[in-house]
């Protein structure tokens, strides 16, 4: 796999974007403040969905109300995600492309967002007549167990892998 990447990581140390973005003081930071800011608008739209699922918060929506509130929220924070992601790996590839961890999570990530597309259809789905089942609600906390991983496996790329 890395004798895969290597050529990628050479074709990038060749860009003169990639000079730009290690060699700029603030791109990296700025890119990984975001990042971060990303995550907990994803979380907080997981965390709220899983409990409400338990119907321990928020009993007075429905969850089909609760996916609706926080879809268009969590979508764009996906893709504000892998922009500065993409940024975060151009600046330092060897870093990332190189780390076990890196492609852990990345493969994690595709996972978790092909289950949370599902899971968010059958919120949507759902009617009086249609109410969502046990499985439904299981499949919502462990897709916020999945993106609590994901958040630690992005923290770990820094000290291991
Ligand atoms: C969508 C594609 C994504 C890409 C390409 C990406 C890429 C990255 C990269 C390159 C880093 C820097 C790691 C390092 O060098 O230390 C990082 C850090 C991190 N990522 Fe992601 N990521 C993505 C999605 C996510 C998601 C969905 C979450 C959580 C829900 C997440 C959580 C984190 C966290 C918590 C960090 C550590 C930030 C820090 O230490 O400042 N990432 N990510």
């Amino acid at each position: 796999m890395d004798e895969m990447l290597q050529p990628l990581i050479d074709w990038l140390h060749a860009q003169p974007f990639q000079q730009t973005f290690a060699g700029t003081f603030w791109i990296v930071p700025t890119a990984q403040t975001i990042h971060i800011l990303c995550v907990a608008i994803v979380m907080t739209g997981a965390l709220v969905i899983a409990l409400r699922g338990m119907g321990l918060v928020g009993k007075e929506w429905s969850l089909a109300r609760w996916q609706a509130r926080f879809h268009g929220a969590t979508v764009a924070a996906l893709w504000v995600l892998l922009a500065t992601g993409i940024v975060m790996t151009i600046a330092e590839p060897e870093r990332e492309l190189l780390n076990i961890i890196f492609r852990a999570k990345m493969l994690a990530v595709i996972v978790t967002l092909i289950v949370a597309h599902f899971l968010s259809r059958s919120l949507r789905a759902a009617t009086s007549d249609r109410p969502i089942g046990a499985g439904v609600r299981l499949v919502a906390v462990l897709v916020l167990l999945s993106w609590m991983g994901i958040a630690a496996a992005g923290r770990w790329i820094a000290y291991a892998g």
